[in-house]
């Protein structure tokens, strides 16, 4: 497949991440649970136990998009979500949801950069990012600013796809993520969004060299759990 299309890391890769989002908010979550089955409500839950949340707690969910990430995090316990991203179209579609459900006491959303966060240092007691840590610009500087604004004993737990190791299901997550899914997506939204989506996967850095990232940022405790055959993994860490 060519690879040219996209740039995969850098300021000019959030810019063309940032306006690509703009483009496809409105049909985002349509897309999201009809392309993933639906399944990546039980991915997102998954993520959310990993938090450990306690009642009280003031939850980060950095690039929150429209938000699904963070409604799932407010079931779990009687927290408090700030939903990071810098979309403004995502964030508008956030705000909707968040008032459709009457959360507005206790779901914020603020716009700005993953990597260059907003917050003081030790603001915060969890912090979740779900399938935008593949997106951003420099890996390792956002993940030095979720170390930062964390308090010490605080967790990360990062949603993201992989690629499944299993040869059976490698070739079919390729066929589906390279064929069809773009093609379908094509019918329905941005067919180039949809292109991006497995190229960002293959940039992405294995689980291996993604978990040391995570342990060099200062990060402890840091392990990976494959779901629904290595599709997708969630890594956690401890400051
Ligand atoms: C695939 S969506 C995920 C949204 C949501 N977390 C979810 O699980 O549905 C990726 C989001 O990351 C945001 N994003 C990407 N890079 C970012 C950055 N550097 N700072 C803030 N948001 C960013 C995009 O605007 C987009 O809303």
């Amino acid at each position: 497949m060519n690879d040219s299309n996209f740039i995969h890391s850098g300021d000019e890769k959030k810019s063309q991440v940032q306006s690509m989002f703009d483009r496809i908010a409105g049909r985002y979550d349509f897309l999201n649970h009809f392309l993933s089955l639906g399944i990546d409500l039980y991915w997102r839950k998954q993520s959310v136990k990993t938090l450990e949340l306690q009642n009280g707690h003031v939850l980060l969910d950095v690039a929150t998009g429209t938000g699904d990430q963070g409604f799932s995090a407010l079931k779990a316990a009687s927290i408090e979500v700030v939903g990071l991203d810098f979309s403004f179209n995502m964030l508008e579609l956030a705000k909707k949801k968040i008032d459709q459900r009457n959360l507005g006491e206790r779901f914020q959303v603020v716009q700005g950069d993953a990597e260059n966060l907003p917050f003081k240092d030790n603001s915060f007691d969890a912090l979740s990012i779900s399938y935008g840590i593949r997106n951003v610009g420099t890996i390792s500087a956002a993940l030095s600013e979720f170390y930062r604004v964390l308090k010490p004993g605080g967790r990360v737990s990062i949603l993201e796809f992989s690629e499944p190791e299993g040869w059976f299901f490698g070739r079919l997550y390729r066929f589906y993520f390279d064929h069809i899914l773009p093609k379908l997506a094509g019918v329905m939204s941005s067919k180039s969004a949809y292109t991006y989506l497995p190229e960002s996967v293959r940039h992405f850095p294995d689980r291996s060299d993604f978990k040391a990232l995570l342990s060099s940022e200062g990060f402890q405790y840091v392990k990976h759990r494959d779901l629904t055959f290595g599709i997708t993994a969630i890594y956690s860490g401890v400051k």
